[in-house]
């Protein structure tokens, strides 16, 4: 098959084992039963899309070895017993099929990482703090229970090769338990397994290489994951990484699996949008590849081209894609089969796949609602072909429009205004946020592949005839910026920022205030700073971005910080002056300079047509923003489910 990837689907081998291409699936800890701690049918349905859709080989995240050493595990009925066993050869036996390569991910668990749960220890190679709850501290493991480790890892990674599973590889990164002995930082033991030579250092992890490699034999690949630097002071450097690369290279360690970070430096985990596409390739891929012959596996935000990029330039062997493949599990085909423009991106949000617990619901994808429903949320043709009107050609729209289409159905989207995409035209204006651009981009290209109808410049009301004779009405007509009542709000020299970013037009003067520090007065903040701008952002809360969960805060500080962006919160706009603005905070009342000034105070719903729509009509569905304000993860989700209901 002729396509411009073809390097990324050589064959290539780990040890003696061939995988079919050069992609692997990410370790990402779903896709197993909370209660059990093993895989169970949703999460072979889960792989098995990801198999179908072409990765060379899945890695089965975070196994646990044992339910004794991780608070969250404890209650894990099915760990190291044959369920756990089960589970693994009913997914190899499903993937194989595929000619898809299966890896397990064998862990002991996250010490001062995992989540403190009252009344449960926690437990690390020493007393530490723990991640989430600096206030709770860890428990030292005591010598015989680190002894016991390694027999747990041997019998864990015996069931693996009698399920037919073809790699394992021990979970040593990113500071959770097994490089907590790693690390000084973490171990200040005093036993044999404490920092005080390279040897005790590593002994844990020796063991339960020598473990593994016990019960699987001498040509069965295992391959180890661990970060080159984590990023913090105190962190491993590079010199001590090139010393534990030679050294398990020398132990007969088959591949290594790097990245960066810890979490304390949480972005390097789990990349977000203010980082660099393949943000790893250099300062983890090419620099295991300088240390060890042995293949090496590199991920981080990898697009098609800086995988392809990493493999021609020798950086990296095999091309590791987590969120990627959430978003869109048929990523590889799509690229083996010549159909770049078909991938729906990852918008490196963070907010379904690992923020999903203050939504009490499951892991998920904001771009993908069927991550872990691959089979209930499987879309199928509909038997009799219905007419669909969707209002608004916003991301919620189009999503429904996309899903009726696949689904048989004859959709047409009425937009107001001459073009699709609706908020996600501005929300990708700064250019960190060129994944939003790719997925307005790929709705676009699909809903013209589908053969879905768009009226251009078509306002639609209550009364509008095109709603006549649709048999379903999915309304998504978004929702318009809050404009409070502030002396000055209609000057001159006040801009709202989707009008800014619609309007293409340029910030005059040198010195910016940004009213409002959520996530759009933030985004528009570092943008406006990159380009030499002067910028403060005003916010009346006391903390900025109130909404933002630490697995996009780091990030988000980090760059006002670079950008020496001033930041006043607790600081409420009194009146909006030709000069600036009029400010009141604990110190008083004080005016501040800017040329112009931004408001960036949030949205409300476009809802009065909705409502008027929804009275009349009772085959009508509100959907997206002019529901209630989300972001694009709520409208993605919500227009799925309108299309993928229409019976
Ligand atoms: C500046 C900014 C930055 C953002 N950044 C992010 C981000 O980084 N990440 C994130 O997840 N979310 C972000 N968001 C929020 C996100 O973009 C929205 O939540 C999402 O796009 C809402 O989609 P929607 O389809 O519900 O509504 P909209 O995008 O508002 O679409 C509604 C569409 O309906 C059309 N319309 C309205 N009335 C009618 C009518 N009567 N007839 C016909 N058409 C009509 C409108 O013209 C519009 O095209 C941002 C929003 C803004 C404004
Ligand atoms: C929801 C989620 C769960 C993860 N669980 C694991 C895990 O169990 N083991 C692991 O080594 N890494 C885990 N990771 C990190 C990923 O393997 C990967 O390094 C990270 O997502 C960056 O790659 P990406 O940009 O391609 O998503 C997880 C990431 C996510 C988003």
């Amino acid at each position: 098959m002729k396509n411009n990837f073809e390097k990324l689907f050589e064959r290539t081998h780990i040890g003696k084992h061939g995988v079919k291409n050069r992609f692997v699936y990410a370790p990402m800890g779903i896709g197993y039963n909370y209660a059990s701690g093993c895989i169970d049918d949703p999460g072979i349905e889960y792989y098995s899309e990801r198999a179908r859709g072409g990765v060379g080989m899945l890695n089965i995240g975070f196994q646990n070895v044992s339910n004794k050493l991780d608070p969250m595990m404890m209650q894990a009925y099915g760990i190291g017993t044959p369920m756990q066993e089960m589970g693994w050869a009913r997914l190899c036996e499903r993937v194989h099929g595929y000619g898809t390569s299966v890896m397990v991910q064998l862990s002991c668990g996250l010490g001062r990482c995992a989540q403190v749960i009252p009344g449960v220890p926690n437990v690390s190679a020493s007393v530490n703090n723990n991640f989430w709850d600096p206030s709770t501290q860890t428990r030292a493991l005591s010598t015989e229970e680190v002894r016991a480790i390694p027999g747990c890892f041997e019998a864990a990674a015996a069931a693996c090769k009698r399920a037919g599973v073809d790699c394992i590889e021990i979970h040593g990164h990113v500071g959770y338990l097994l490089d907590q002995f790693m690390t000084p930082l973490w171990n200040r033991r005093e036993d044999e397994y404490g920092p005080q030579s390279f040897e005790n250092k590593m002994r844990l992890t020796t063991e339960i290489y020598e473990a593994c490699r016990k019960a699987v034999g001498p040509d069965y690949p295992i391959v180890f994951r661990m970060v080159i630097e984590h990023n913090i002071p105190g962190g491993r450097t590079r010199e001590e990484s090139a010393e534990i690369i030679r050294y398990l290279d020398g132990l007969g360690v088959d591949a290594f699996d790097v990245d960066m970070g810890c979490y304390d430096a949480y972005e390097w985990i789990f990349p977000t949008a203010y980082m660099e596409d393949g943000c790893m390739v250099d300062d983890a891929g090419a620099f295991a590849k300088s240390i060890t012959d042995k293949p090496v596996f590199t991920v981080g935000s990898h697009t098609p081209e800086t995988a392809l990029k990493a493999v021609e330039e020798g950086k990296s062997d095999f091309i590791v894609v987590g969120r990627g493949m959430l978003a869109d599990p048929e990523f590889a085909n799509k690229l083996y089969y010549g159909h770049r423009e078909d991938i729906r991106p990852c918008i490196k949000c963070n907010r379904y796949c690992l923020s999903a617990t203050g939504r009490s619901c499951d892991s998920s994808c904001s771009v993908n609602p069927q991550v872990l429903h691959e089979k209930t949320y499987a879309i199928t043709k509909k038997p009799v072909s219905r007419n669909i009107a969707v209002i608004g050609g916003g991301v919620a729209g189009m999503e429904a429009a996309r899903v009726a289409a696949l689904s048989g159905h004859s959709v047409t989207i009425y937009e107001r205004s001459g073009g699709l995409g609706g908020q996600l035209i501005p929300a990708a204006a700064p250019s960190f946020k060129n994944r939003i651009q790719m997925l307005n981009d790929y709705y676009q290209v699909q809903l013209k592949k589908l053969g879905v109808s768009i009226v251009y410049n078509k306002e639609i009301h209550a009364d509008s005839p095109e709603l006549k004779h649709a048999y379903k009405i999915i309304v998504a007509t978004g929702a318009k910026a809050a404009i409070p009542p502030i002396p000055g709000i209609h000057n001159e020299n006040v801009m709202e920022v989707s009008n800014l970013h619609r309007s293409g037009s340029s910030v005059s003067g040198q010195k910016v205030i940004i009213a409002g520090g959520g996530p759009s007065g933030c985004d528009c903040a570092l943008e406006l700073a990159m380009e030499g701008k002067e910028v403060t952002i005003i916010e009346m809360l006391p903390k900025l971005y109130p909404t933002a969960t630490v697995d996009n805060r780091y990030s988000v500080e980090r760059r006002i910080r670079e950008e020496n962006i001033c930041v006043m919160t607790g600081t409420k706009i009194k009146e909006l002056t030709p000069s600036g603005a009029i400010v009141e905070n604990a110190d008083g009342v004080q005016e501040l300079h800017a040329d112009t000034v931004i408001l960036a105070m949030g949205m409300k719903p476009d809802h009065e047509i909705a409502k008027s729509i929804a009275d009349k009509y009772v085959n009508a569905v509100i959907i997206g923003d002019c529901k209630a304000i989300g972001q694009i993860g709520e409208a993605v989700h919500d227009g799925f489910m309108a299309g993928w209901t229409i019976e």
